[in-house]
């Protein structure tokens, strides 16, 4: 299966190309962008990307195994990254991490059968003044409870 941006995708791409002076420095933005559209960023994601920044596959494999923020495999609808870092250890991100196992039926990296979940854990995410916290998908969730959880994991669609 060969993969291809949607034609509104690419016109995205297109205008993202031509903010800048070489279509290579446009990698970041466009792999974020091939990530919105194909949900990961696979091998067969990383030669369409360069074969549209006009790159050898090689570099756009190095950017990607680099940075952890692109998923390598499909990830579930909801991916929940909770905060593994001391300010968070320190005040019970252990807890919050054994009840969302538990609740979610997901363990650590894993991806629910059903696709809904997704379970990360993460260093500091840098509000440690809301400790112990979570990313869910692109929001941010602190001062955690059990509770808390329970709540933002009934609230989801
Ligand atoms: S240690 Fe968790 S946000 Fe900083």
């Amino acid at each position: 299966m060969s993969v291809a941006f949607s034609k509104r995708a690419l016109q995205k791409c297109e205008q993202i190309i031509e903010q800048y002076p070489q279509k290579q420095a446009a990698m970041l933005p466009v792999l974020h962008l091939a990530e919105k559209e194909f949900g990961h960023i696979s091998l067969e994601v990383e030669q369409y990307v360069a074969g549209l920044l006009e790159v050898p596959p090689v570099k756009v494999h190095e950017v990607v195994t680099f940075y952890t923020l692109f998923p390598r495999e499909r990830r579930g609808k909801y991916h929940f990254q909770v905060c593994r870092g001391l300010s968070c250890d320190l005040l019970g991100c252990n807890n919050i991490m054994r009840h969302l196992k538990k609740k979610l039926r997901v363990k650590v990296g894993g991806t629910s059968k059903n696709r809904r979940y997704t379970l990360s854990e993460v260093e500091c995410l840098g509000a440690c003044e809301t400790s112990p916290m979570m990313q869910l998908n692109d929001d941010y969730y602190g001062k955690l409870t059990t509770s808390a959880v329970d709540k933002i994991v009934k609230g989801l669609k």
